[in-house]
């Protein structure tokens, strides 16, 4: 766990450590702001891990380290104005303390440093990392309209839903983990291992944030509780309750937003027993995810560090 701690610590001190230009303040505190409120940075440290296998040192694999965080903090500010988001990582959100316009633009210009860090590389890596990383941004974008799609249909199956957090979540896990096999040099083969790592992690990681969302404590978790279910977002939980054909279920999605509604998501889904099946398939998930882990132990590397971090993603409780 030690040198897991002192990775998390080195990927944050680099990333507080970014300068952004100071002027238009408009467009750059709020990424000042954003950077410095924390973020457990599995994603940058899985890069440096995976790196790491291939005796890549974390100061070369910090750059791609970096560009995943950049592009998911990204992805974070302009997930928070669609999911009517008021809180992340303990404090407001970037388009509630400053405004919605501000939100999307110095979103924008993060996922600009991303490519900024890839930049870094101007070796024979450097197309492989762009194609891989412009394939991923764009399942980023698919999985978040999908997510978006499915508020408002009445059925998602469960399907759809994995499929949706594979390319909302998951693939960035996978990507984050493939830049350290490709700064490895190493086969298409290798490669293929990490990520399929990545991505059965990634989908067990975004089951259990939704779990998350409805029961975690709000103090620590950082983000609204509840704020899935105001949403009616269709999490495994609700697709769950919905094939229960329990009509309490439709009267929940038929509720104005409020805590009530929460309240209520809470007690049915817990009464139901969703939340102990969800839980097992999240089970299910982590198991091929360890399952993934244990070929690429099989070739010979030290798979220690990344079994923890995984042990430590699936055991949290924020
Ligand atoms: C939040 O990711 C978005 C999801 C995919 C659930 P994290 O839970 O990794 O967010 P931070 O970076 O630690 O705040
Ligand atoms: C977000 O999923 C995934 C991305 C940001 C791409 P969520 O909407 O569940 O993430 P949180 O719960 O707001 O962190
Ligand atoms: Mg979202
Ligand atoms: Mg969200
Ligand atoms: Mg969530």
């Amino acid at each position: 766990m030690e040198q897991l701690q002192e990775l998390i610590a080195f990927v944050e001190k680099r990333a507080r450590a970014h300068r952004f230009p100071n002027t238009p303040e408009n467009l750059y505190d709020p990424l000042r702001y954003f950077m410095t409120l924390g973020g457990k940075r599995m994603r940058p440290a899985l890069t440096i891990m995976a790196g790491n296998l291939f005796e890549i040192p974390k100061e070369e694999s910090i750059h791609a380290a970096l560009a995943i965080e950049f592009f998911h903090n990204f992805s974070l500010i302009h997930d928070d104005i669609m999911d009517l988001a008021p809180v992340r990582r303990g404090k407001t959100t970037v388009h509630e303390k400053w405004n919605q316009n501000i939100a999307i633009l110095s979103g924008d210009v993060l996922f600009v440093e991303a490519y900024e860090q890839l930049a870094h590389y101007t070796n024979e890596c450097l197309p492989i990392l762009l194609k891989r990383f412009n394939e991923t941004a764009r399942e980023v974008c698919e999985g978040q309209q999908l997510d978006m799609d499915f508020e408002n249909r009445k059925t998602v199956s469960a399907e759809e839903y994995i499929e949706m957090i594979r390319l909302k979540t998951s693939v960035l896990l996978g990507c984050a983990l493939e830049f350290g096999a490709i700064l490895g040099r190493q086969s298409e083969e290798m490669r293929k291992q990490l990520y399929a790592f990545g991505v059965s992690l990634g989908i067990a990681f975004q089951i259990q944030d939704d779990i998350l969302d409805l029961y975690a404590d709000p103090e620590k978790f950082g983000k609204q509780v509840g704020g899935d279910i105001l949403s009616n977002k269709k999490t495994l939980m609700l697709i769950t309750a919905l094939e229960t054909s329990d009509p309490r279920i439709a009267e929940l999605l038929s509720m104005p937003a409020n805590e009530e509604k929460i309240n209520l998501a809470q007690f049915l889904f817990r009464e139901l027993g969703v939340v102990e099946t969800v839980k097992s398939e999240m089970e299910r998930y982590y198991q091929q995810a360890q399952t993934a882990l244990q070929a690429i132990r099989n070739t010979g590397m030290n798979t220690e560090p990344l079994s923890q971090l995984s042990d430590f993603l699936i055991q949290r409780d924020f």
